[in-house]
């Protein structure tokens, strides 16, 4: 049997890896473990998504927590060296941009161990992001890149990524809610009556990218627009812990209206997502999720690696330009908040499948690309 390891830590690697792992234990060729480098650690920022994706408990939990950047990454990097140099795995993936990934990554190629990258070459082009460096220092050593779309993979062979080590699998976050959709249905009703909330008739908040909330300006006009928009919509904003750490040490105030929440796991996010009139975000993983479910999605960036989602016309990105997001809600609600959605090709739910089968060819041929 090979030895895989998948390396999450973050909310956001726990949904990548899940279809991941159920693929590659069902296709039965490895010994699949999940190193945790403890990156989250509240409860609904970590354990609940194990419970709602049936992942099995991380076979390891680091324990980093959060420091400063080079902190937490160098903390991650030297227990990954350590654990790696003892268990000797065939092959290392990572998920996504987060600290966690770059940390697995460099803690694998440093012992020459083969790295897998999935969600390889989305690119912002905004160096400014802690996540851009992140993607482009670990797709520079990965062996093998598995990319979600055309404009990911135009990109890494524009950066001189052999393309022989590219693969364009589709999004893995498809995976996830395909797998789960069932599961997701059926408790949405549930979800909408804990809010007091009827299907179309609010928008789902969620903020938390440092360039949005770290800066007390930036962050007071976000509040401005939320504060205006729930004159007319109900807002939910399910809070993310550095979001509202901002928001209590800046003293800034939000609207009584706007129902701000916990974190909220998994399978309730989504069950409230599904139903939305429409979602306010700078996430990444909910600009694709956001198409899947044929949501519209207000973009509060200045620029996006979702290039594929706007083209597919579920996402808008406006930054912080009041007037564009008054005018995008105006002609969304004209079209009853459901745009006319464009398929992306290989968003298909097959993508973990196909990571999985391109994994085990490569460990058979004895890691050659
Ligand atoms: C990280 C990722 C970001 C991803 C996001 C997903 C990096 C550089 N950033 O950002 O790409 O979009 O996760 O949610 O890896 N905190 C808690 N409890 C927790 C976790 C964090 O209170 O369980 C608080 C701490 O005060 C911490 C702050 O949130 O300092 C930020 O956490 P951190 O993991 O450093 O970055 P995120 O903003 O979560
Ligand atoms: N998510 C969740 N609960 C929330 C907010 C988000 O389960 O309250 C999920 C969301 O569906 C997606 C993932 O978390 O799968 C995205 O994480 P996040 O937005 O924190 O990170 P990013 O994608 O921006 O890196």
């Amino acid at each position: 049997m090979k030895r895989i390891f998948l390396i999450v830590g973050a909310r956001p690697n726990f949904v990548k890896a899940a279809p991941l792992y159920r693929s590659l234990v069902e296709a039965g060729f490895a010994d699949v473990r999940i190193i945790h480098t403890g990156q989250h650690y509240d409860f609904n920022m970590s354990d609940i998504f194990f419970r709602d994706l049936d992942l099995p408990s991380p076979d390891v939990n680091l324990e980093v927590g959060s420091g400063s950047h080079g902190k937490q990454t160098g903390e991650m990097l030297i227990k990954l060296d350590d654990y790696f140099y003892r268990e000797n795995p065939d092959l290392v993936v990572v998920f996504g941009d987060t600290n966690s990934t770059l940390a697995g990554a460099l803690a694998a190629v440093k012992l020459g161990i083969k790295l897998a990258h999935v969600e390889a070459g989305a690119r912002s082009f905004d160096l400014s992001m802690p996540e851009e460096i992140n993607r482009i220092l670990t797709d520079r050593v990965s062996d093998l890149l598995f990319v979600p779309d055309e404009y990911a993979e135009k990109n890494l062979l524009k950066e001189g990524i052999p393309a022989e080590k590219v693969f364009n699998v589709g999004n893995i976050l498809m995976d996830a809610l395909i797998n789960n959709f069932s599961k997701i249905e059926n408790l949405s009703t549930g979800v909408l009556e804990k809010f007091g909330v009827r299907p179309l008739g609010y928008g789902v908040v969620t903020i938390h990218r440092a360039h949005n909330v770290d800066d007390s300006r930036r962050l007071n006009q976000i509040i401005e627009i939320l504060n205006q928009l729930s004159s007319k919509y109900d807002l939910i904003f399910p809070i993310h812990p550095r979001t509202l750490k901002r928001i209590r040490s800046f003293d800034v105030v939000l609207n009584n209206k706007i129902k701000l929440v916990d974190p909220l796991g998994y399978l309730e996010f989504v069950g409230l997502l599904m139903n939305a009139a429409f979602v306010l975000t700078d996430s990444g993983g909910v600009q694709t999720e956001s198409y899947f479910l044929n949501v519209p999605c207000i973009t509060l960036r200045e620029n996006t690696e979702w290039l594929s989602t706007i083209d597919s016309g579920t996402n808008f990105l406006t930054g912080l330009d009041w007037r564009k997001i008054q005018s995008v809600l105006n002609e969304l609600k004209d079209k009853g908040f459901r745009p006319n959605r464009k398929e992306i090709p290989y968003w298909d739910g097959k993508t973990s499948n196909r990571v999985a089968s391109i994994i085990k060819d490569y460990l058979d041929q004895g890691g050659q690309n």
